[in-house]
């Protein structure tokens, strides 16, 4: 395998999902946590960062255990980090350098650029530069405004790139990434869902063995995932505990639980709606609502989980993204997710998250490759809290049912609003788009209807393309498509006179409004 040492770059994930595209197996760790005495470890990435090596708080580690013991590639911080602990001179550049530019030139013999096309394009995001390299360093390539864009240590198996081969605009920077990974390391190419598949449900049945799992579902891929995979590890011994808490979408209790008894897993569905409606009462404050919600969850689980006295582990849907170490550089809380904190102690179950190693896109594969619908693989991703956090002001059942008949309408739209993706084939708008959903506004506007004068809500349409929900832009979708929604809402939900679009992309704004 390969490890990425994490110095902070918002990019960082992106190298290891290149990675495993390539299907080779890495993993990302803080920059100063390299896991010594493991033996799989093939060579060893350094990522990029927001701090210069100048910063007094720059993320600096000593690089002796792993220098000549492994191949070495750094990007752009990384790169700069070793040519300047080294002796070499990293300035500020002139201009924060940031966008395209071209290898002009290259060194056609290096490994690192086997199968490049002359004057590639990359992609640069750096505020200092590396001006000068120590003597024993050999520049490999440039661009028109970066004389050292990479370099080699002479006699030795590393690398640095100032720029960033892990991003799309780096057109050729997945095959620097693979002559890196799998002709310099000699890593191999066969990371895949099959073989996932194959050595996680063995390994599955040797961690639990005979003992009884819990798993928590909440309909969304992951879980869902973690609970199909279980089931064919140990079949009848997983019991899974789906909580309904009234804030789902239209009709998504029951198409789900549907869907898990087709897939034959063992579901004990709970609803439990009117607590969390009561408990919810004259809330407003998002902050608060995900607390209570997220206290409200643990309860109900709690209480069904405790009826299951011989189950030994709880099962967890958690992927790789949530996992990864963040080095908290802003140390601020935006919004607190992932409110669904587990069991309290007591319970003494051990932890069991087959998935803990895969990115988004692998959950997909495993899912496919273990036969699940596609309707379940490819449903967008949908916020713990539900409809709460899309319902600004306080929560009734009431204003519930608006929400999900309207969301029912834009969502079911575009599933059926169907388009041709960039290589020509029939896709739907709902694959195009990352998320989608409709926020209901503590807002009433003037209305006219036959000859009524009418006073109802307004609601906000969202739909975002994104790849991680990190960043996000609003979906430019049809107009007509939106007009057809519109008039679908506004005719069809009683209480709704108005339809608005979000045209916000993250940052500044965030997906969810709340
Ligand atoms: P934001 O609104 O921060 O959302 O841009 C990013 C992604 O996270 C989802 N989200 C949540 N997921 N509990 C969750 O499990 C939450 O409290 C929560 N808030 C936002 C959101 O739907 C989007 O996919």
């Amino acid at each position: 395998k390969i490890i990425i040492l994490d110095f902070g770059s918002q990019t960082t994930q992106l190298i290891g999902r290149r990675i495993r595209e390539l299907n080779v197996y890495c993993e990302i760790v803080p920059y100063n946590k390299f896991p010594r005495g493991d033996e799989s470890v093939k060579g060893v990435i350094l990522s990029g960062s927001p701090f210069s090596v100048y910063d007094a708080s720059a993320f600096k580690v000593s690089l002796d255990e792993i220098r000549g013991r492994y191949p070495i590639l750094g990007i752009c911080y990384g790169a700069q980090f070793i040519s300047y602990s080294n002796g070499g001179r990293v300035e500020p550049a002139g201009s924060r350098e940031y966008g395209r530019a071209h290898l002009s030139s290259f060194d056609r013999n290096n490994i690192l650029f086997n199968g490049v096309k002359e004057n590639t394009q990359v992609w640069m995001s750096h505020g200092d530069t590396i001006t000068a390299i120590p003597d024993n360093f050999k520049r490999i390539a440039s661009t028109d405004k970066v004389a050292i864009a990479a370099y080699q240590v002479e006699g030795e198996k590393i690398w640095g790139v100032q720029f960033h081969p892990e991003v799309f605009h780096s057109e050729d920077g997945t095959q620097m990434l693979r002559n890196f990974v799998v002709e310099v390391c000699g890593c191999g190419q066969n990371w895949s869902a099959a073989s996932f598949v194959d050595t996680t449900v063995a390994e599955l049945k040797e961690q639990v063995g005979n003992d009884r799992v819990i798993l928590g579902l909440s309909g969304g891929v992951d879980s869902s995932v973690a609970a199909v995979l279980l089931n064919r590890a140990i079949g009848k011994n997983l019991t899974c505990i789906f909580v309904d808490h009234g804030l789902l979408r239209k009709d998504e209790f029951k198409n789900v639980m549907h869907d898990y008894e087709c897939l034959g897993l063992n579901v004990i569905g709970v609803d439990a709606s009117a607590k969390f409606f009561k408990d919810l009462e004259g809330v407003t404050d998002p902050e608060q609502k995900r607390k209570i919600i997220g206290r409200d969850f643990i309860e109900v689980f709690d209480a069904e989980a405790h009826k299951i006295t011989d189950a030994r582990w709880l099962a967890q849907g958690t992927i790789y993204p949530d996992r990864i170490e963040s080095l908290n550089i802003t140390g601020k809380t935006i919004k607190s997710h992932h409110n669904v904190g587990g069991l309290p102690e007591e319970m003494n179950l051990k932890l069991c998250e087959p998935l803990q190693w895969l990115f988004k896109d692998e959950v997909r594969r495993v899912g496919r490759e273990l036969g699940m619908p596609e309707h379940l693989i490819t449903r967008h991703p949908f916020p713990g809290p539900g409809l709460a956090v899309r319902i600004l002001g306080d929560i009734t059942p009431e204003k519930v049912s608006i929400l999900q008949n309207a969301d029912d309408i834009f969502i079911q739209g575009l599933r059926d609003w169907q388009v041709k993706d960039a290589n020509g084939n029939e896709t739907s708008l709902y694959h195009q788009v990352w998320q989608a959903g409709v926020i209901l506004l503590p807002v009433q506007s003037v209305g006219v209807m036959g000859d009524e004068r009418t006073y109802e809500r307004a609601v906000a349409l969202r739909a975002v393309t994104s790849t991680d929900a990190m960043t996000a832009d609003w979906a430019h979708l049809p107009y007509e498509f939106l007009g057809k929604v519109s008039n679908d809402i506004i005719n069809k939900v009683k209480g709704v006179n108005r339809v608005t679009y979000d045209i916000s992309s993250k940052p500044p704004s965030t997906i969810e409004w709340e």
